[in-house]
């Protein structure tokens, strides 16, 4: 990926119409229900980079872990809380976020928003992990092709109150969204797909609502580090070629490496520092690098509510 707008643009149609696609078939079966769905979209959702093989394998053969009889290894290197784990590779990131956003929702939410839903595939885990109670769901997305996938899921059950929504971060407007609701926003991996992102973002949040709260799973905890900040602002790599050592000691360095590699997000930390210094919000929670499936690319936890 590049810091190219038309590029990721028609990088996401594609994957999308190609996950589209992919369900189509299960989805028209007379059997499928929304919560047995999301289990089985979990298994079109694990496909990773070709690079991981290599990875999972070096990790199987050090820690002499057990494979299965195709030979792949059982175990998949992860991260979480700022260290390199191996756990079972059906480990998934919905129910840690979902988590987080559970404890965020209180009985006056009205609305919960997903910024670059993709899939919806949090969103309808979160829906299936609810108790059913009046809520709306709100799939906020760049490409036609990923707001289709999640107008396809959601109608396998008409009493979820849900809706897609086009949305760029780049030209952002919430306008969409009664005003004075009480809103749990919430982004899982699509902040970091803007290399710069504008504060305007946070502005349309906190002004088209009345309570506001935001969770973000996001691979921006090396941006702690001033240096490493510099240096992939300044798009020089940190320590010469990427080399995807499995070391926690240079976790933070292969993160930095991999937003380099890829034109990911440099200044999320920096925003919500700012918003926090001006009193604009509070931030509850940072958990750098709590959760990452890539394991050179952890999504840190973070939660605020609008003061
Ligand atoms: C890595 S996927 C994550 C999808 C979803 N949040 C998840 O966790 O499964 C990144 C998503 O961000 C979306 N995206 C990329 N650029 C965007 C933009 N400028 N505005 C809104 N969404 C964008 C992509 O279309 C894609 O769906």
């Amino acid at each position: 990926m590049v810091d190219d707008p038309e590029f990721i643009m028609d990088h996401w149609e594609t994957s999308w119409s190609g996950f589209q696609r992919s369900i189509d078939s299960i989805i028209r079966s007379d059997t499928m229900d929304i919560a047995r769905f999301v289990d089985v979209l979990h298994q079109f959702s694990t496909a990773q980079d070709p690079i991981f093989d290599d990875v999972n394998d070096r990790n199987c053969a050090e820690r002499n872990l057990a494979r299965d009889r195709k030979g792949r290894p059982y175990q998949t290197l992860m991260v979480i809380d700022g260290q390199y784990v191996s756990v079972p590779r059906k480990f998934r990131s919905e129910i840690f976020l979902a988590d987080a956003l559970i404890t965020e929702i209180t009985q006056d939410t009205q609305v919960i928003v997903e910024l670059g839903s993709g899939s919806g595939r949090n969103l309808f885990y979160l829906y299936c992990a609810l108790p059913r109670w009046p809520l709306k769901y709100v799939a906020c997305e760049l490409t036609a092709a990923g707001r289709q996938v999640t107008d396809t899921i959601a109608a396998l059950d008409p009493k979820m109150d849900f809706m897609s929504q086009a949305f760029d971060y780049r030209h952002p407007d919430l306008s969409f969204l009664p005003t004075g609701q009480n809103v749990v926003f919430f982004t899982s991996h699509s902040i970091e797909q803007i290399h710069r992102l504008d504060r305007k973002v946070f502005d349309e949040m906190i002004e088209s609502t009345g309570k506001c709260v935001g969770v973000h799973l996001e691979p921006v905890g090396w941006q702690r580090d001033p240096e490493l900040k510099t240096f992939v602002e300044s798009k020089s790599r940190p320590d010469g070629d990427m080399v995807l050592d499995f070391d926690n000691q240079k976790l933070l360095r292969n993160c930095a490496r991999w937003a380099l590699e890829k034109g990911y997000n440099t200044n999320l930390l920096e925003i919500l520092g700012e918003l926090a210094t001006s009193g604009r919000i509070k931030i509850h929670t940072t958990a750098y690098d709590a959760f990452g499936t890539n394991p050179f690319n952890p999504g840190t936890l973070i939660v605020w509510e609008k003061l």
